[in-house]
């Protein structure tokens, strides 16, 4: 029996290597442009109301063809069918992989062991919306009867930054009198700076944690319950009124004093940083209303039915994956940074940093070989107009190959004044200038014919050749950030799938963890640490000295 051989040993591998070297020794996109003036229509995907132009990358039809059969000699829609069906596709934690089913319709069928999950997925919906609905009319009240004005969010990497991030990016649908805060870093200033001017009477807290063992979690939610008790005279009875919990662990839950009713649950299958559609959005739910929340759901679903549906040459999450792996695997490109020109998204990278890289920066396949590929890839962005008058020179006029999206919306958010709205044209004419700019440069002889002194040439020629691709929506609402957010899922799915690594678990983040526990005592109490080595051994005895100083 023939052994299926490793991935750069394929031949659509080595296909693809072929063809960097032949047809894009020295590509050039102005050329690319001038052969085929049609791409700018053809090499457009549409998603929902997503408009994803991917004709500024360094690809032609040849390249698409054959990254299509890299995507099918790898099996990536049998992955993609299996994660649908509820599969263990999670080889490493032995867990489906079913985030697609906190978004599914009601009537959907989506079986784990022969139980259909849908049925649960919306009833801790309907939950949710009840308390939501409660907290925004202020049938919910706090200890001492008043209402609750002041929603904090207590939860760290998949259980802050997908609410933080849509928080941020819904503002203009949520509800304004309310103020809503997101504490993850165990830095006791960031409670600090959340808490200091909020009332606890009037505090909602929400403890959010898959586990409810992460360290960070737990440490900030008890000093927020001391923090609470204190302000409200002590009485324990407070905690069932300003406290709910988001979590698989039921048991946890209980112990750390949290009524099992003000729990809201998901499952193993859902992970982490897939979660902020399920029970982890609790605190945007209250922001935005459940009906918004439903249209978010509504927008992811869309896209997983694009994904799960839509034939290889028009399926964007396919596409987007594929131009990734041929920047990163056959071009050397080891960053890719994500640019939105929407205030509102100021968020939306650092949410993908740990969608993406907690996804796939892994070293081993799924079989537990070492890959003998590059995985993953550090994903970085601001938005636009700040980046432009800080970092983007590296990306025009740097040595590096840095592949970026550019994010934008057609209409300004609806709540801006005339004037400010007016800004929005600017703001866009910046996302188009720099897509143009990056991807077609500035020749020598054009800066010449400007009558630039031939000194200064080199320094003011372009060389563009930068790739680019451009998602246009309408407009910033709910339902155009779970496509958003649904369109970088799958990305990183069909990423993982090629690699052929598990892009579901994160072991790397379990090193860390054990030896920051073990470090501690000698911190706190001064503890000798055993097996600590020489140069950790010198920072923590400096560290002790510094702080009795
Ligand atoms: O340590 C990494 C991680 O497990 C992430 O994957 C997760 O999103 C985060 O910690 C928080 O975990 P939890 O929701 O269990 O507190």
């Amino acid at each position: 029996m023939s052994e299926t051989p490793r991935l750069t040993r394929r031949p659509e591998w080595t296909a693809l290597e072929d063809h960097r070297a032949d047809a894009f020794q020295r590509p050039r996109l102005r050329e690319l442009f001038a052969a085929d003036p049609t791409r700018a229509e053809r090499y457009v995907v549409r998603v929902g109301d997503l408009r994803i132009d991917y004709s500024k990358h360094l690809i032609n039809d040849e390249t698409l063809a054959l990254l299509g059969e890299l995507a099918a000699a790898t099996d990536v829609s049998g992955l993609r069918d299996a994660m649908f069906r509820g599969d263990r596709i999670n080889v490493t934690e032995d867990r489906a992989v079913l985030h697609t089913a906190l978004r599914a319709p009601r009537d959907a069928v989506i079986e784990v062991d022969g139980e259909n999950v849908v049925p649960g997925v919306h009833a801790v919906l309907d939950k949710m919306a009840g308390f939501a609905d409660r907290v925004r009319s202020g049938a919910w009240t706090g200890h001492t009867g008043r209402r609750i004005r002041n929603v904090v969010n207590i939860g760290i990497g998949g259980s802050d930054l997908g609410p933080a991030m849509a928080y941020d990016a819904l503002r203009p649908f949520t509800a304004r009198e309310l103020t809503f805060r997101f504490v993850s870093n165990v830095d006791g200033a960031d409670l600090h700076e959340a808490v200091r001017d909020l009332d606890p009477a009037e505090t909602l807290f929400i403890v959010a944690s898959k586990t409810f063992t992460t360290i960070e979690t737990i440490t900030n939610a008890t000093s927020a319950r001391s923090w609470l008790l204190a302000g409200l005279g002590g009485d324990d009875k407070a905690v069932a009124k300003h406290f709910v919990a988001l979590s698989t662990n039921a048991g946890k839950v209980t112990d750390f004093g949290i009524d099992p009713d003000n729990m809201f649950e998901f499952w193993d299958w859902v992970g982490g940083r897939y979660s902020y559609d399920s029970a982890i959005g609790l605190s945007l739910m209250i922001a935005i209303g459940p009906d918004r929340f439903r249209e978010m759901l509504d927008g992811f679903h869309t896209v997983d039915e694009h994904f799960r549906t839509a034939p290889a040459e028009a399926n964007a999450p396919l596409l987007l994956g594929l131009l990734g792996i041929w920047y990163g695997n056959f071009f050397g490109a080891e960053s890719h940074a994500v640019l939105p020109y929407s205030h509102y998204l100021s968020k939306f990278t650092a949410y993908l940093q740990q969608l993406d890289m907690e996804s796939n920066g892994k070293s081993v396949d799924r079989d537990g070989q070492v890959v003998g590929w590059e995985t993953g890839q550090v994903v970085w962005g601001t938005p636009g107009t700040n980046g432009q008058h800080a970092y983007y020179q590296l990306i025009h006029q740097g040595t590096r190959l840095i592949p970026a999206d550019l994010i934008g919306f057609a209409r300004p958010v609806a709540e801006l004044g005339d004037e400010l709205k007016a800004q929005h044209d600017l703001l866009m004419a910046n996302l188009f200038a720099q897509g143009q700019a990056l991807a077609f440069g500035k020749t020598a002889d054009e800066v010449r014919a400007e009558g630039v002194p031939e000194e200064q040439v080199p320094h003011r020629t372009f060389l563009g050749n930068h790739p680019t691709t451009t998602i246009l929506a309408p407009e910033l609402t709910p339902s155009v950030l779970g496509q958003l957010v649904a369109l970088y899922e799958h990305k990183v799915f069909v990423q993982g799938a090629v690699w052929n690594i598990d892009s579901f678990d994160q072991w790397g983040v379990e090193l860390g963890k054990v030896l920051a526990k073990r470090v501690e005592p000698a911190l706190t109490q001064g503890a000798d640490v055993p097996g600590l080595d020489p140069s950790t051994a010198a920072l923590v005895a400096a560290y002790r000295s510094l702080k009795n100083a």
